[in-house]
């Protein structure tokens, strides 16, 4: 029996199928197939992908909708169609609703903690869920664990509830600075590097009504204008709510510390992509798993495992569309001791925000001018650096990773560069870079590591993710075609 998990409706729609062995066989994002970024809908041409894993025996969904169109009534949102467009995509892809065997749906943060459990190596683990909103949680806490019969068992230990909530702060603050909310989080963490902490008491002071208790003062669903600490510099404002939400996060680690139910962490939810508060997570719990997509995005799996109840047989996040073919090692090595730079669309598609070499834009790393040639194609923000992907055992040599990360194999968490002088392209303002390590997995990236390795002496490559300029990454090669006419570099299948 295969199951169909769903997570669309809201924003960065995405569906995954497993198997009866728990096998992952298939998760991809909506937005890859109908490069609309952050897609809210499940697109045909994803459900076409999808068809190659029919027959489909149960769709399982990543919330409750009744609940969260409860929700939305009283935050004065009004009710949300997107779902219909979803329904009827499917019922469309299936021949009728009635060919649809069985259909469920789970709650919105239990499918957040089962995407993390369920794909641990773990079996018991505090399981902490932090997001912006789903259907009425926020915060939660589980203590989880499998029975005598392998199915996880989930007991929620402590909750908070809208519209108390750190990633609705955190997207406020986003907006505060003239960035997207929903979408933009991540430069507003980079660009914290830039500012000072100093103005977080007032923040704080302004906001927040009980720290420990993460309560706020007003309801910050409504967002932040330009007026709220009118006179402060955008940069002081990212470091002052970058400080603010660490302290927040890590009041909510130190409580579920204190449930004693496991030193194993699995952390879930959109704010889990915040991997500078992340770098600290060790300070309590020794061993800490963030599924590589916690945001609802991965909840699609999370859905299906919590229909499955088992542990999911996860093995790496290379689990959406496929550009078939041995990885181009020659290829690109021939191009970045050429040219430095080159694009590679290669194998199944990455399943969450980042690329980790099956959809990357490489280049080599060394030296002062690799920013500037990358930047001229990716056109973001000069403030922001590009990240390294480099051989795990060397990691160490490069990187100053804190404790609880003894690698960083998805990007999770950031690491102090020992050689910020010798790789300035690849390190932030304030000395972190955001790390990719590569076991020997016999993976086509591991494979161009080490032989990139042998002729340059060094074992790491610049790697960021392959799109064109407000699109998402590449997904097909038709998108890599685009992308080598659009800015003439070559990308390798
Ligand atoms: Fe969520």
């Amino acid at each position: 029996m295969n199951i169909l998990g769903i997570s669309a409706g809201f924003h960065d729609a995405a569906v995954s199928v497993i198997n009866t062995q728990g096998d992952i066989l298939f998760a991809a994002h909506s937005e890859r197939y109908s490069k609309s970024k952050n897609d809210s809908n499940i697109c045909r041409t994803l459900m076409d992908d999808v068809m190659n894993y029919f027959p489909i025996h149960h769709v399982a969904y990543y919330e409750s909708p009744w609940k969260k169109q409860l929700r939305r009534l009283y935050s004065g949102e009004g009710i949300e169609w997107n779902q219909l467009s979803t329904k009827k995509i499917l019922t469309e892809q299936f021949g009728g609703w009635a060919h649809i065997p069985s259909y469920s749906s789970h709650n919105h943060h239990l499918s957040h903690a089962a995407a993390g459990f369920q794909t641990s190596t773990y079996d018991r683990a505090t399981v902490v869920v932090i997001d912006a909103i789903g259907e009425w949680d926020t915060i939660s806490i589980y203590g989880a664990e499998y029975d005598r019969r392998g199915y996880a068992q989930y007991k929620k230990l402590w909750s908070q509830q809208y519209p108390h909530s750190i990633g609705l702060f955190y997207s406020a603050m986003t907006q505060r600075v003239g960035l997207k909310p929903n979408e933009d989080e991540y430069i507003l963490m980079g660009m914290s590097a830039y500012g000072r902490t100093g103005h977080a008491a007032s923040m704080q002071d302004a906001l927040i009504n009980n720290e420990w208790n993460v309560t706020f003062k007003h309801n910050l669903h409504a967002g932040a204008d330009r007026t709220f600490m009118q006179d402060i510099h955008d940069a002081d404002i990212a470091a002052a709510a970058q400080k603010t939400v660490e302290n927040l996060i890590y009041n909510v680690m130190r409580r579920a510390r204190d449930f004693n139910w496991s030193t194993n962490l699995v952390y879930m939810g959109g704010v889990a992509l915040n991997c500078l508060a992340n770098r600290n997570l060790g300070e309590y719990f020794e061993n800490v798993w963030i599924m590589p997509n916690p945001g609802d995005a991965g909840s699609s799996l999370g859905a299906a495992a919590l229909k499955y109840g088992r542990r999911i047989n996860w093995v790496n996040a290379y689990l959406g569309h496929n550009i078939p073919g041995p990885y181009p090692v020659t290829s690109i090595l021939d191009s970045l001791l050429s040219d430095g730079i080159c694009g590679v669309a290669n194998g199944r598609a990455e399943f969450g925000p980042r690329a980790l070499g099956n959809r990357s834009l490489l280049a080599d790393p060394r030296g002062p001018h690799i920013k500037d040639k990358v930047n001229e194609i990716k056109r973001r923000q000069k403030f922001r650096p590009f990240a390294p992907v480099i051989l795990e055992e060397m990691a160490d040599q490069y990187f100053d990773f804190r404790s609880g990360w003894s690698n960083s194999r998805y990007m999770q968490s950031v690491a102090q560069c020992r050689y910020p002088d010798r790789f300035p392209a690849i390190c932030h303002y304030d000395g972190t870079s955001r790390v990719q390590t590569v076991p020997a997995d016999g993976s086509g990236i591991r494979e161009l590591l080490e032989k990139w390795f042998v002729l340059t002496d060094c074992p790491m490559l610049l790697n960021t993710s392959l799109n064109i300029k407000g699109e998402p990454m590449v997904n097909d090669r038709t998108d890599a075609d685009r992308f080598e006419v659009k800015y003439g570099v070559r990308v390798f299948s």
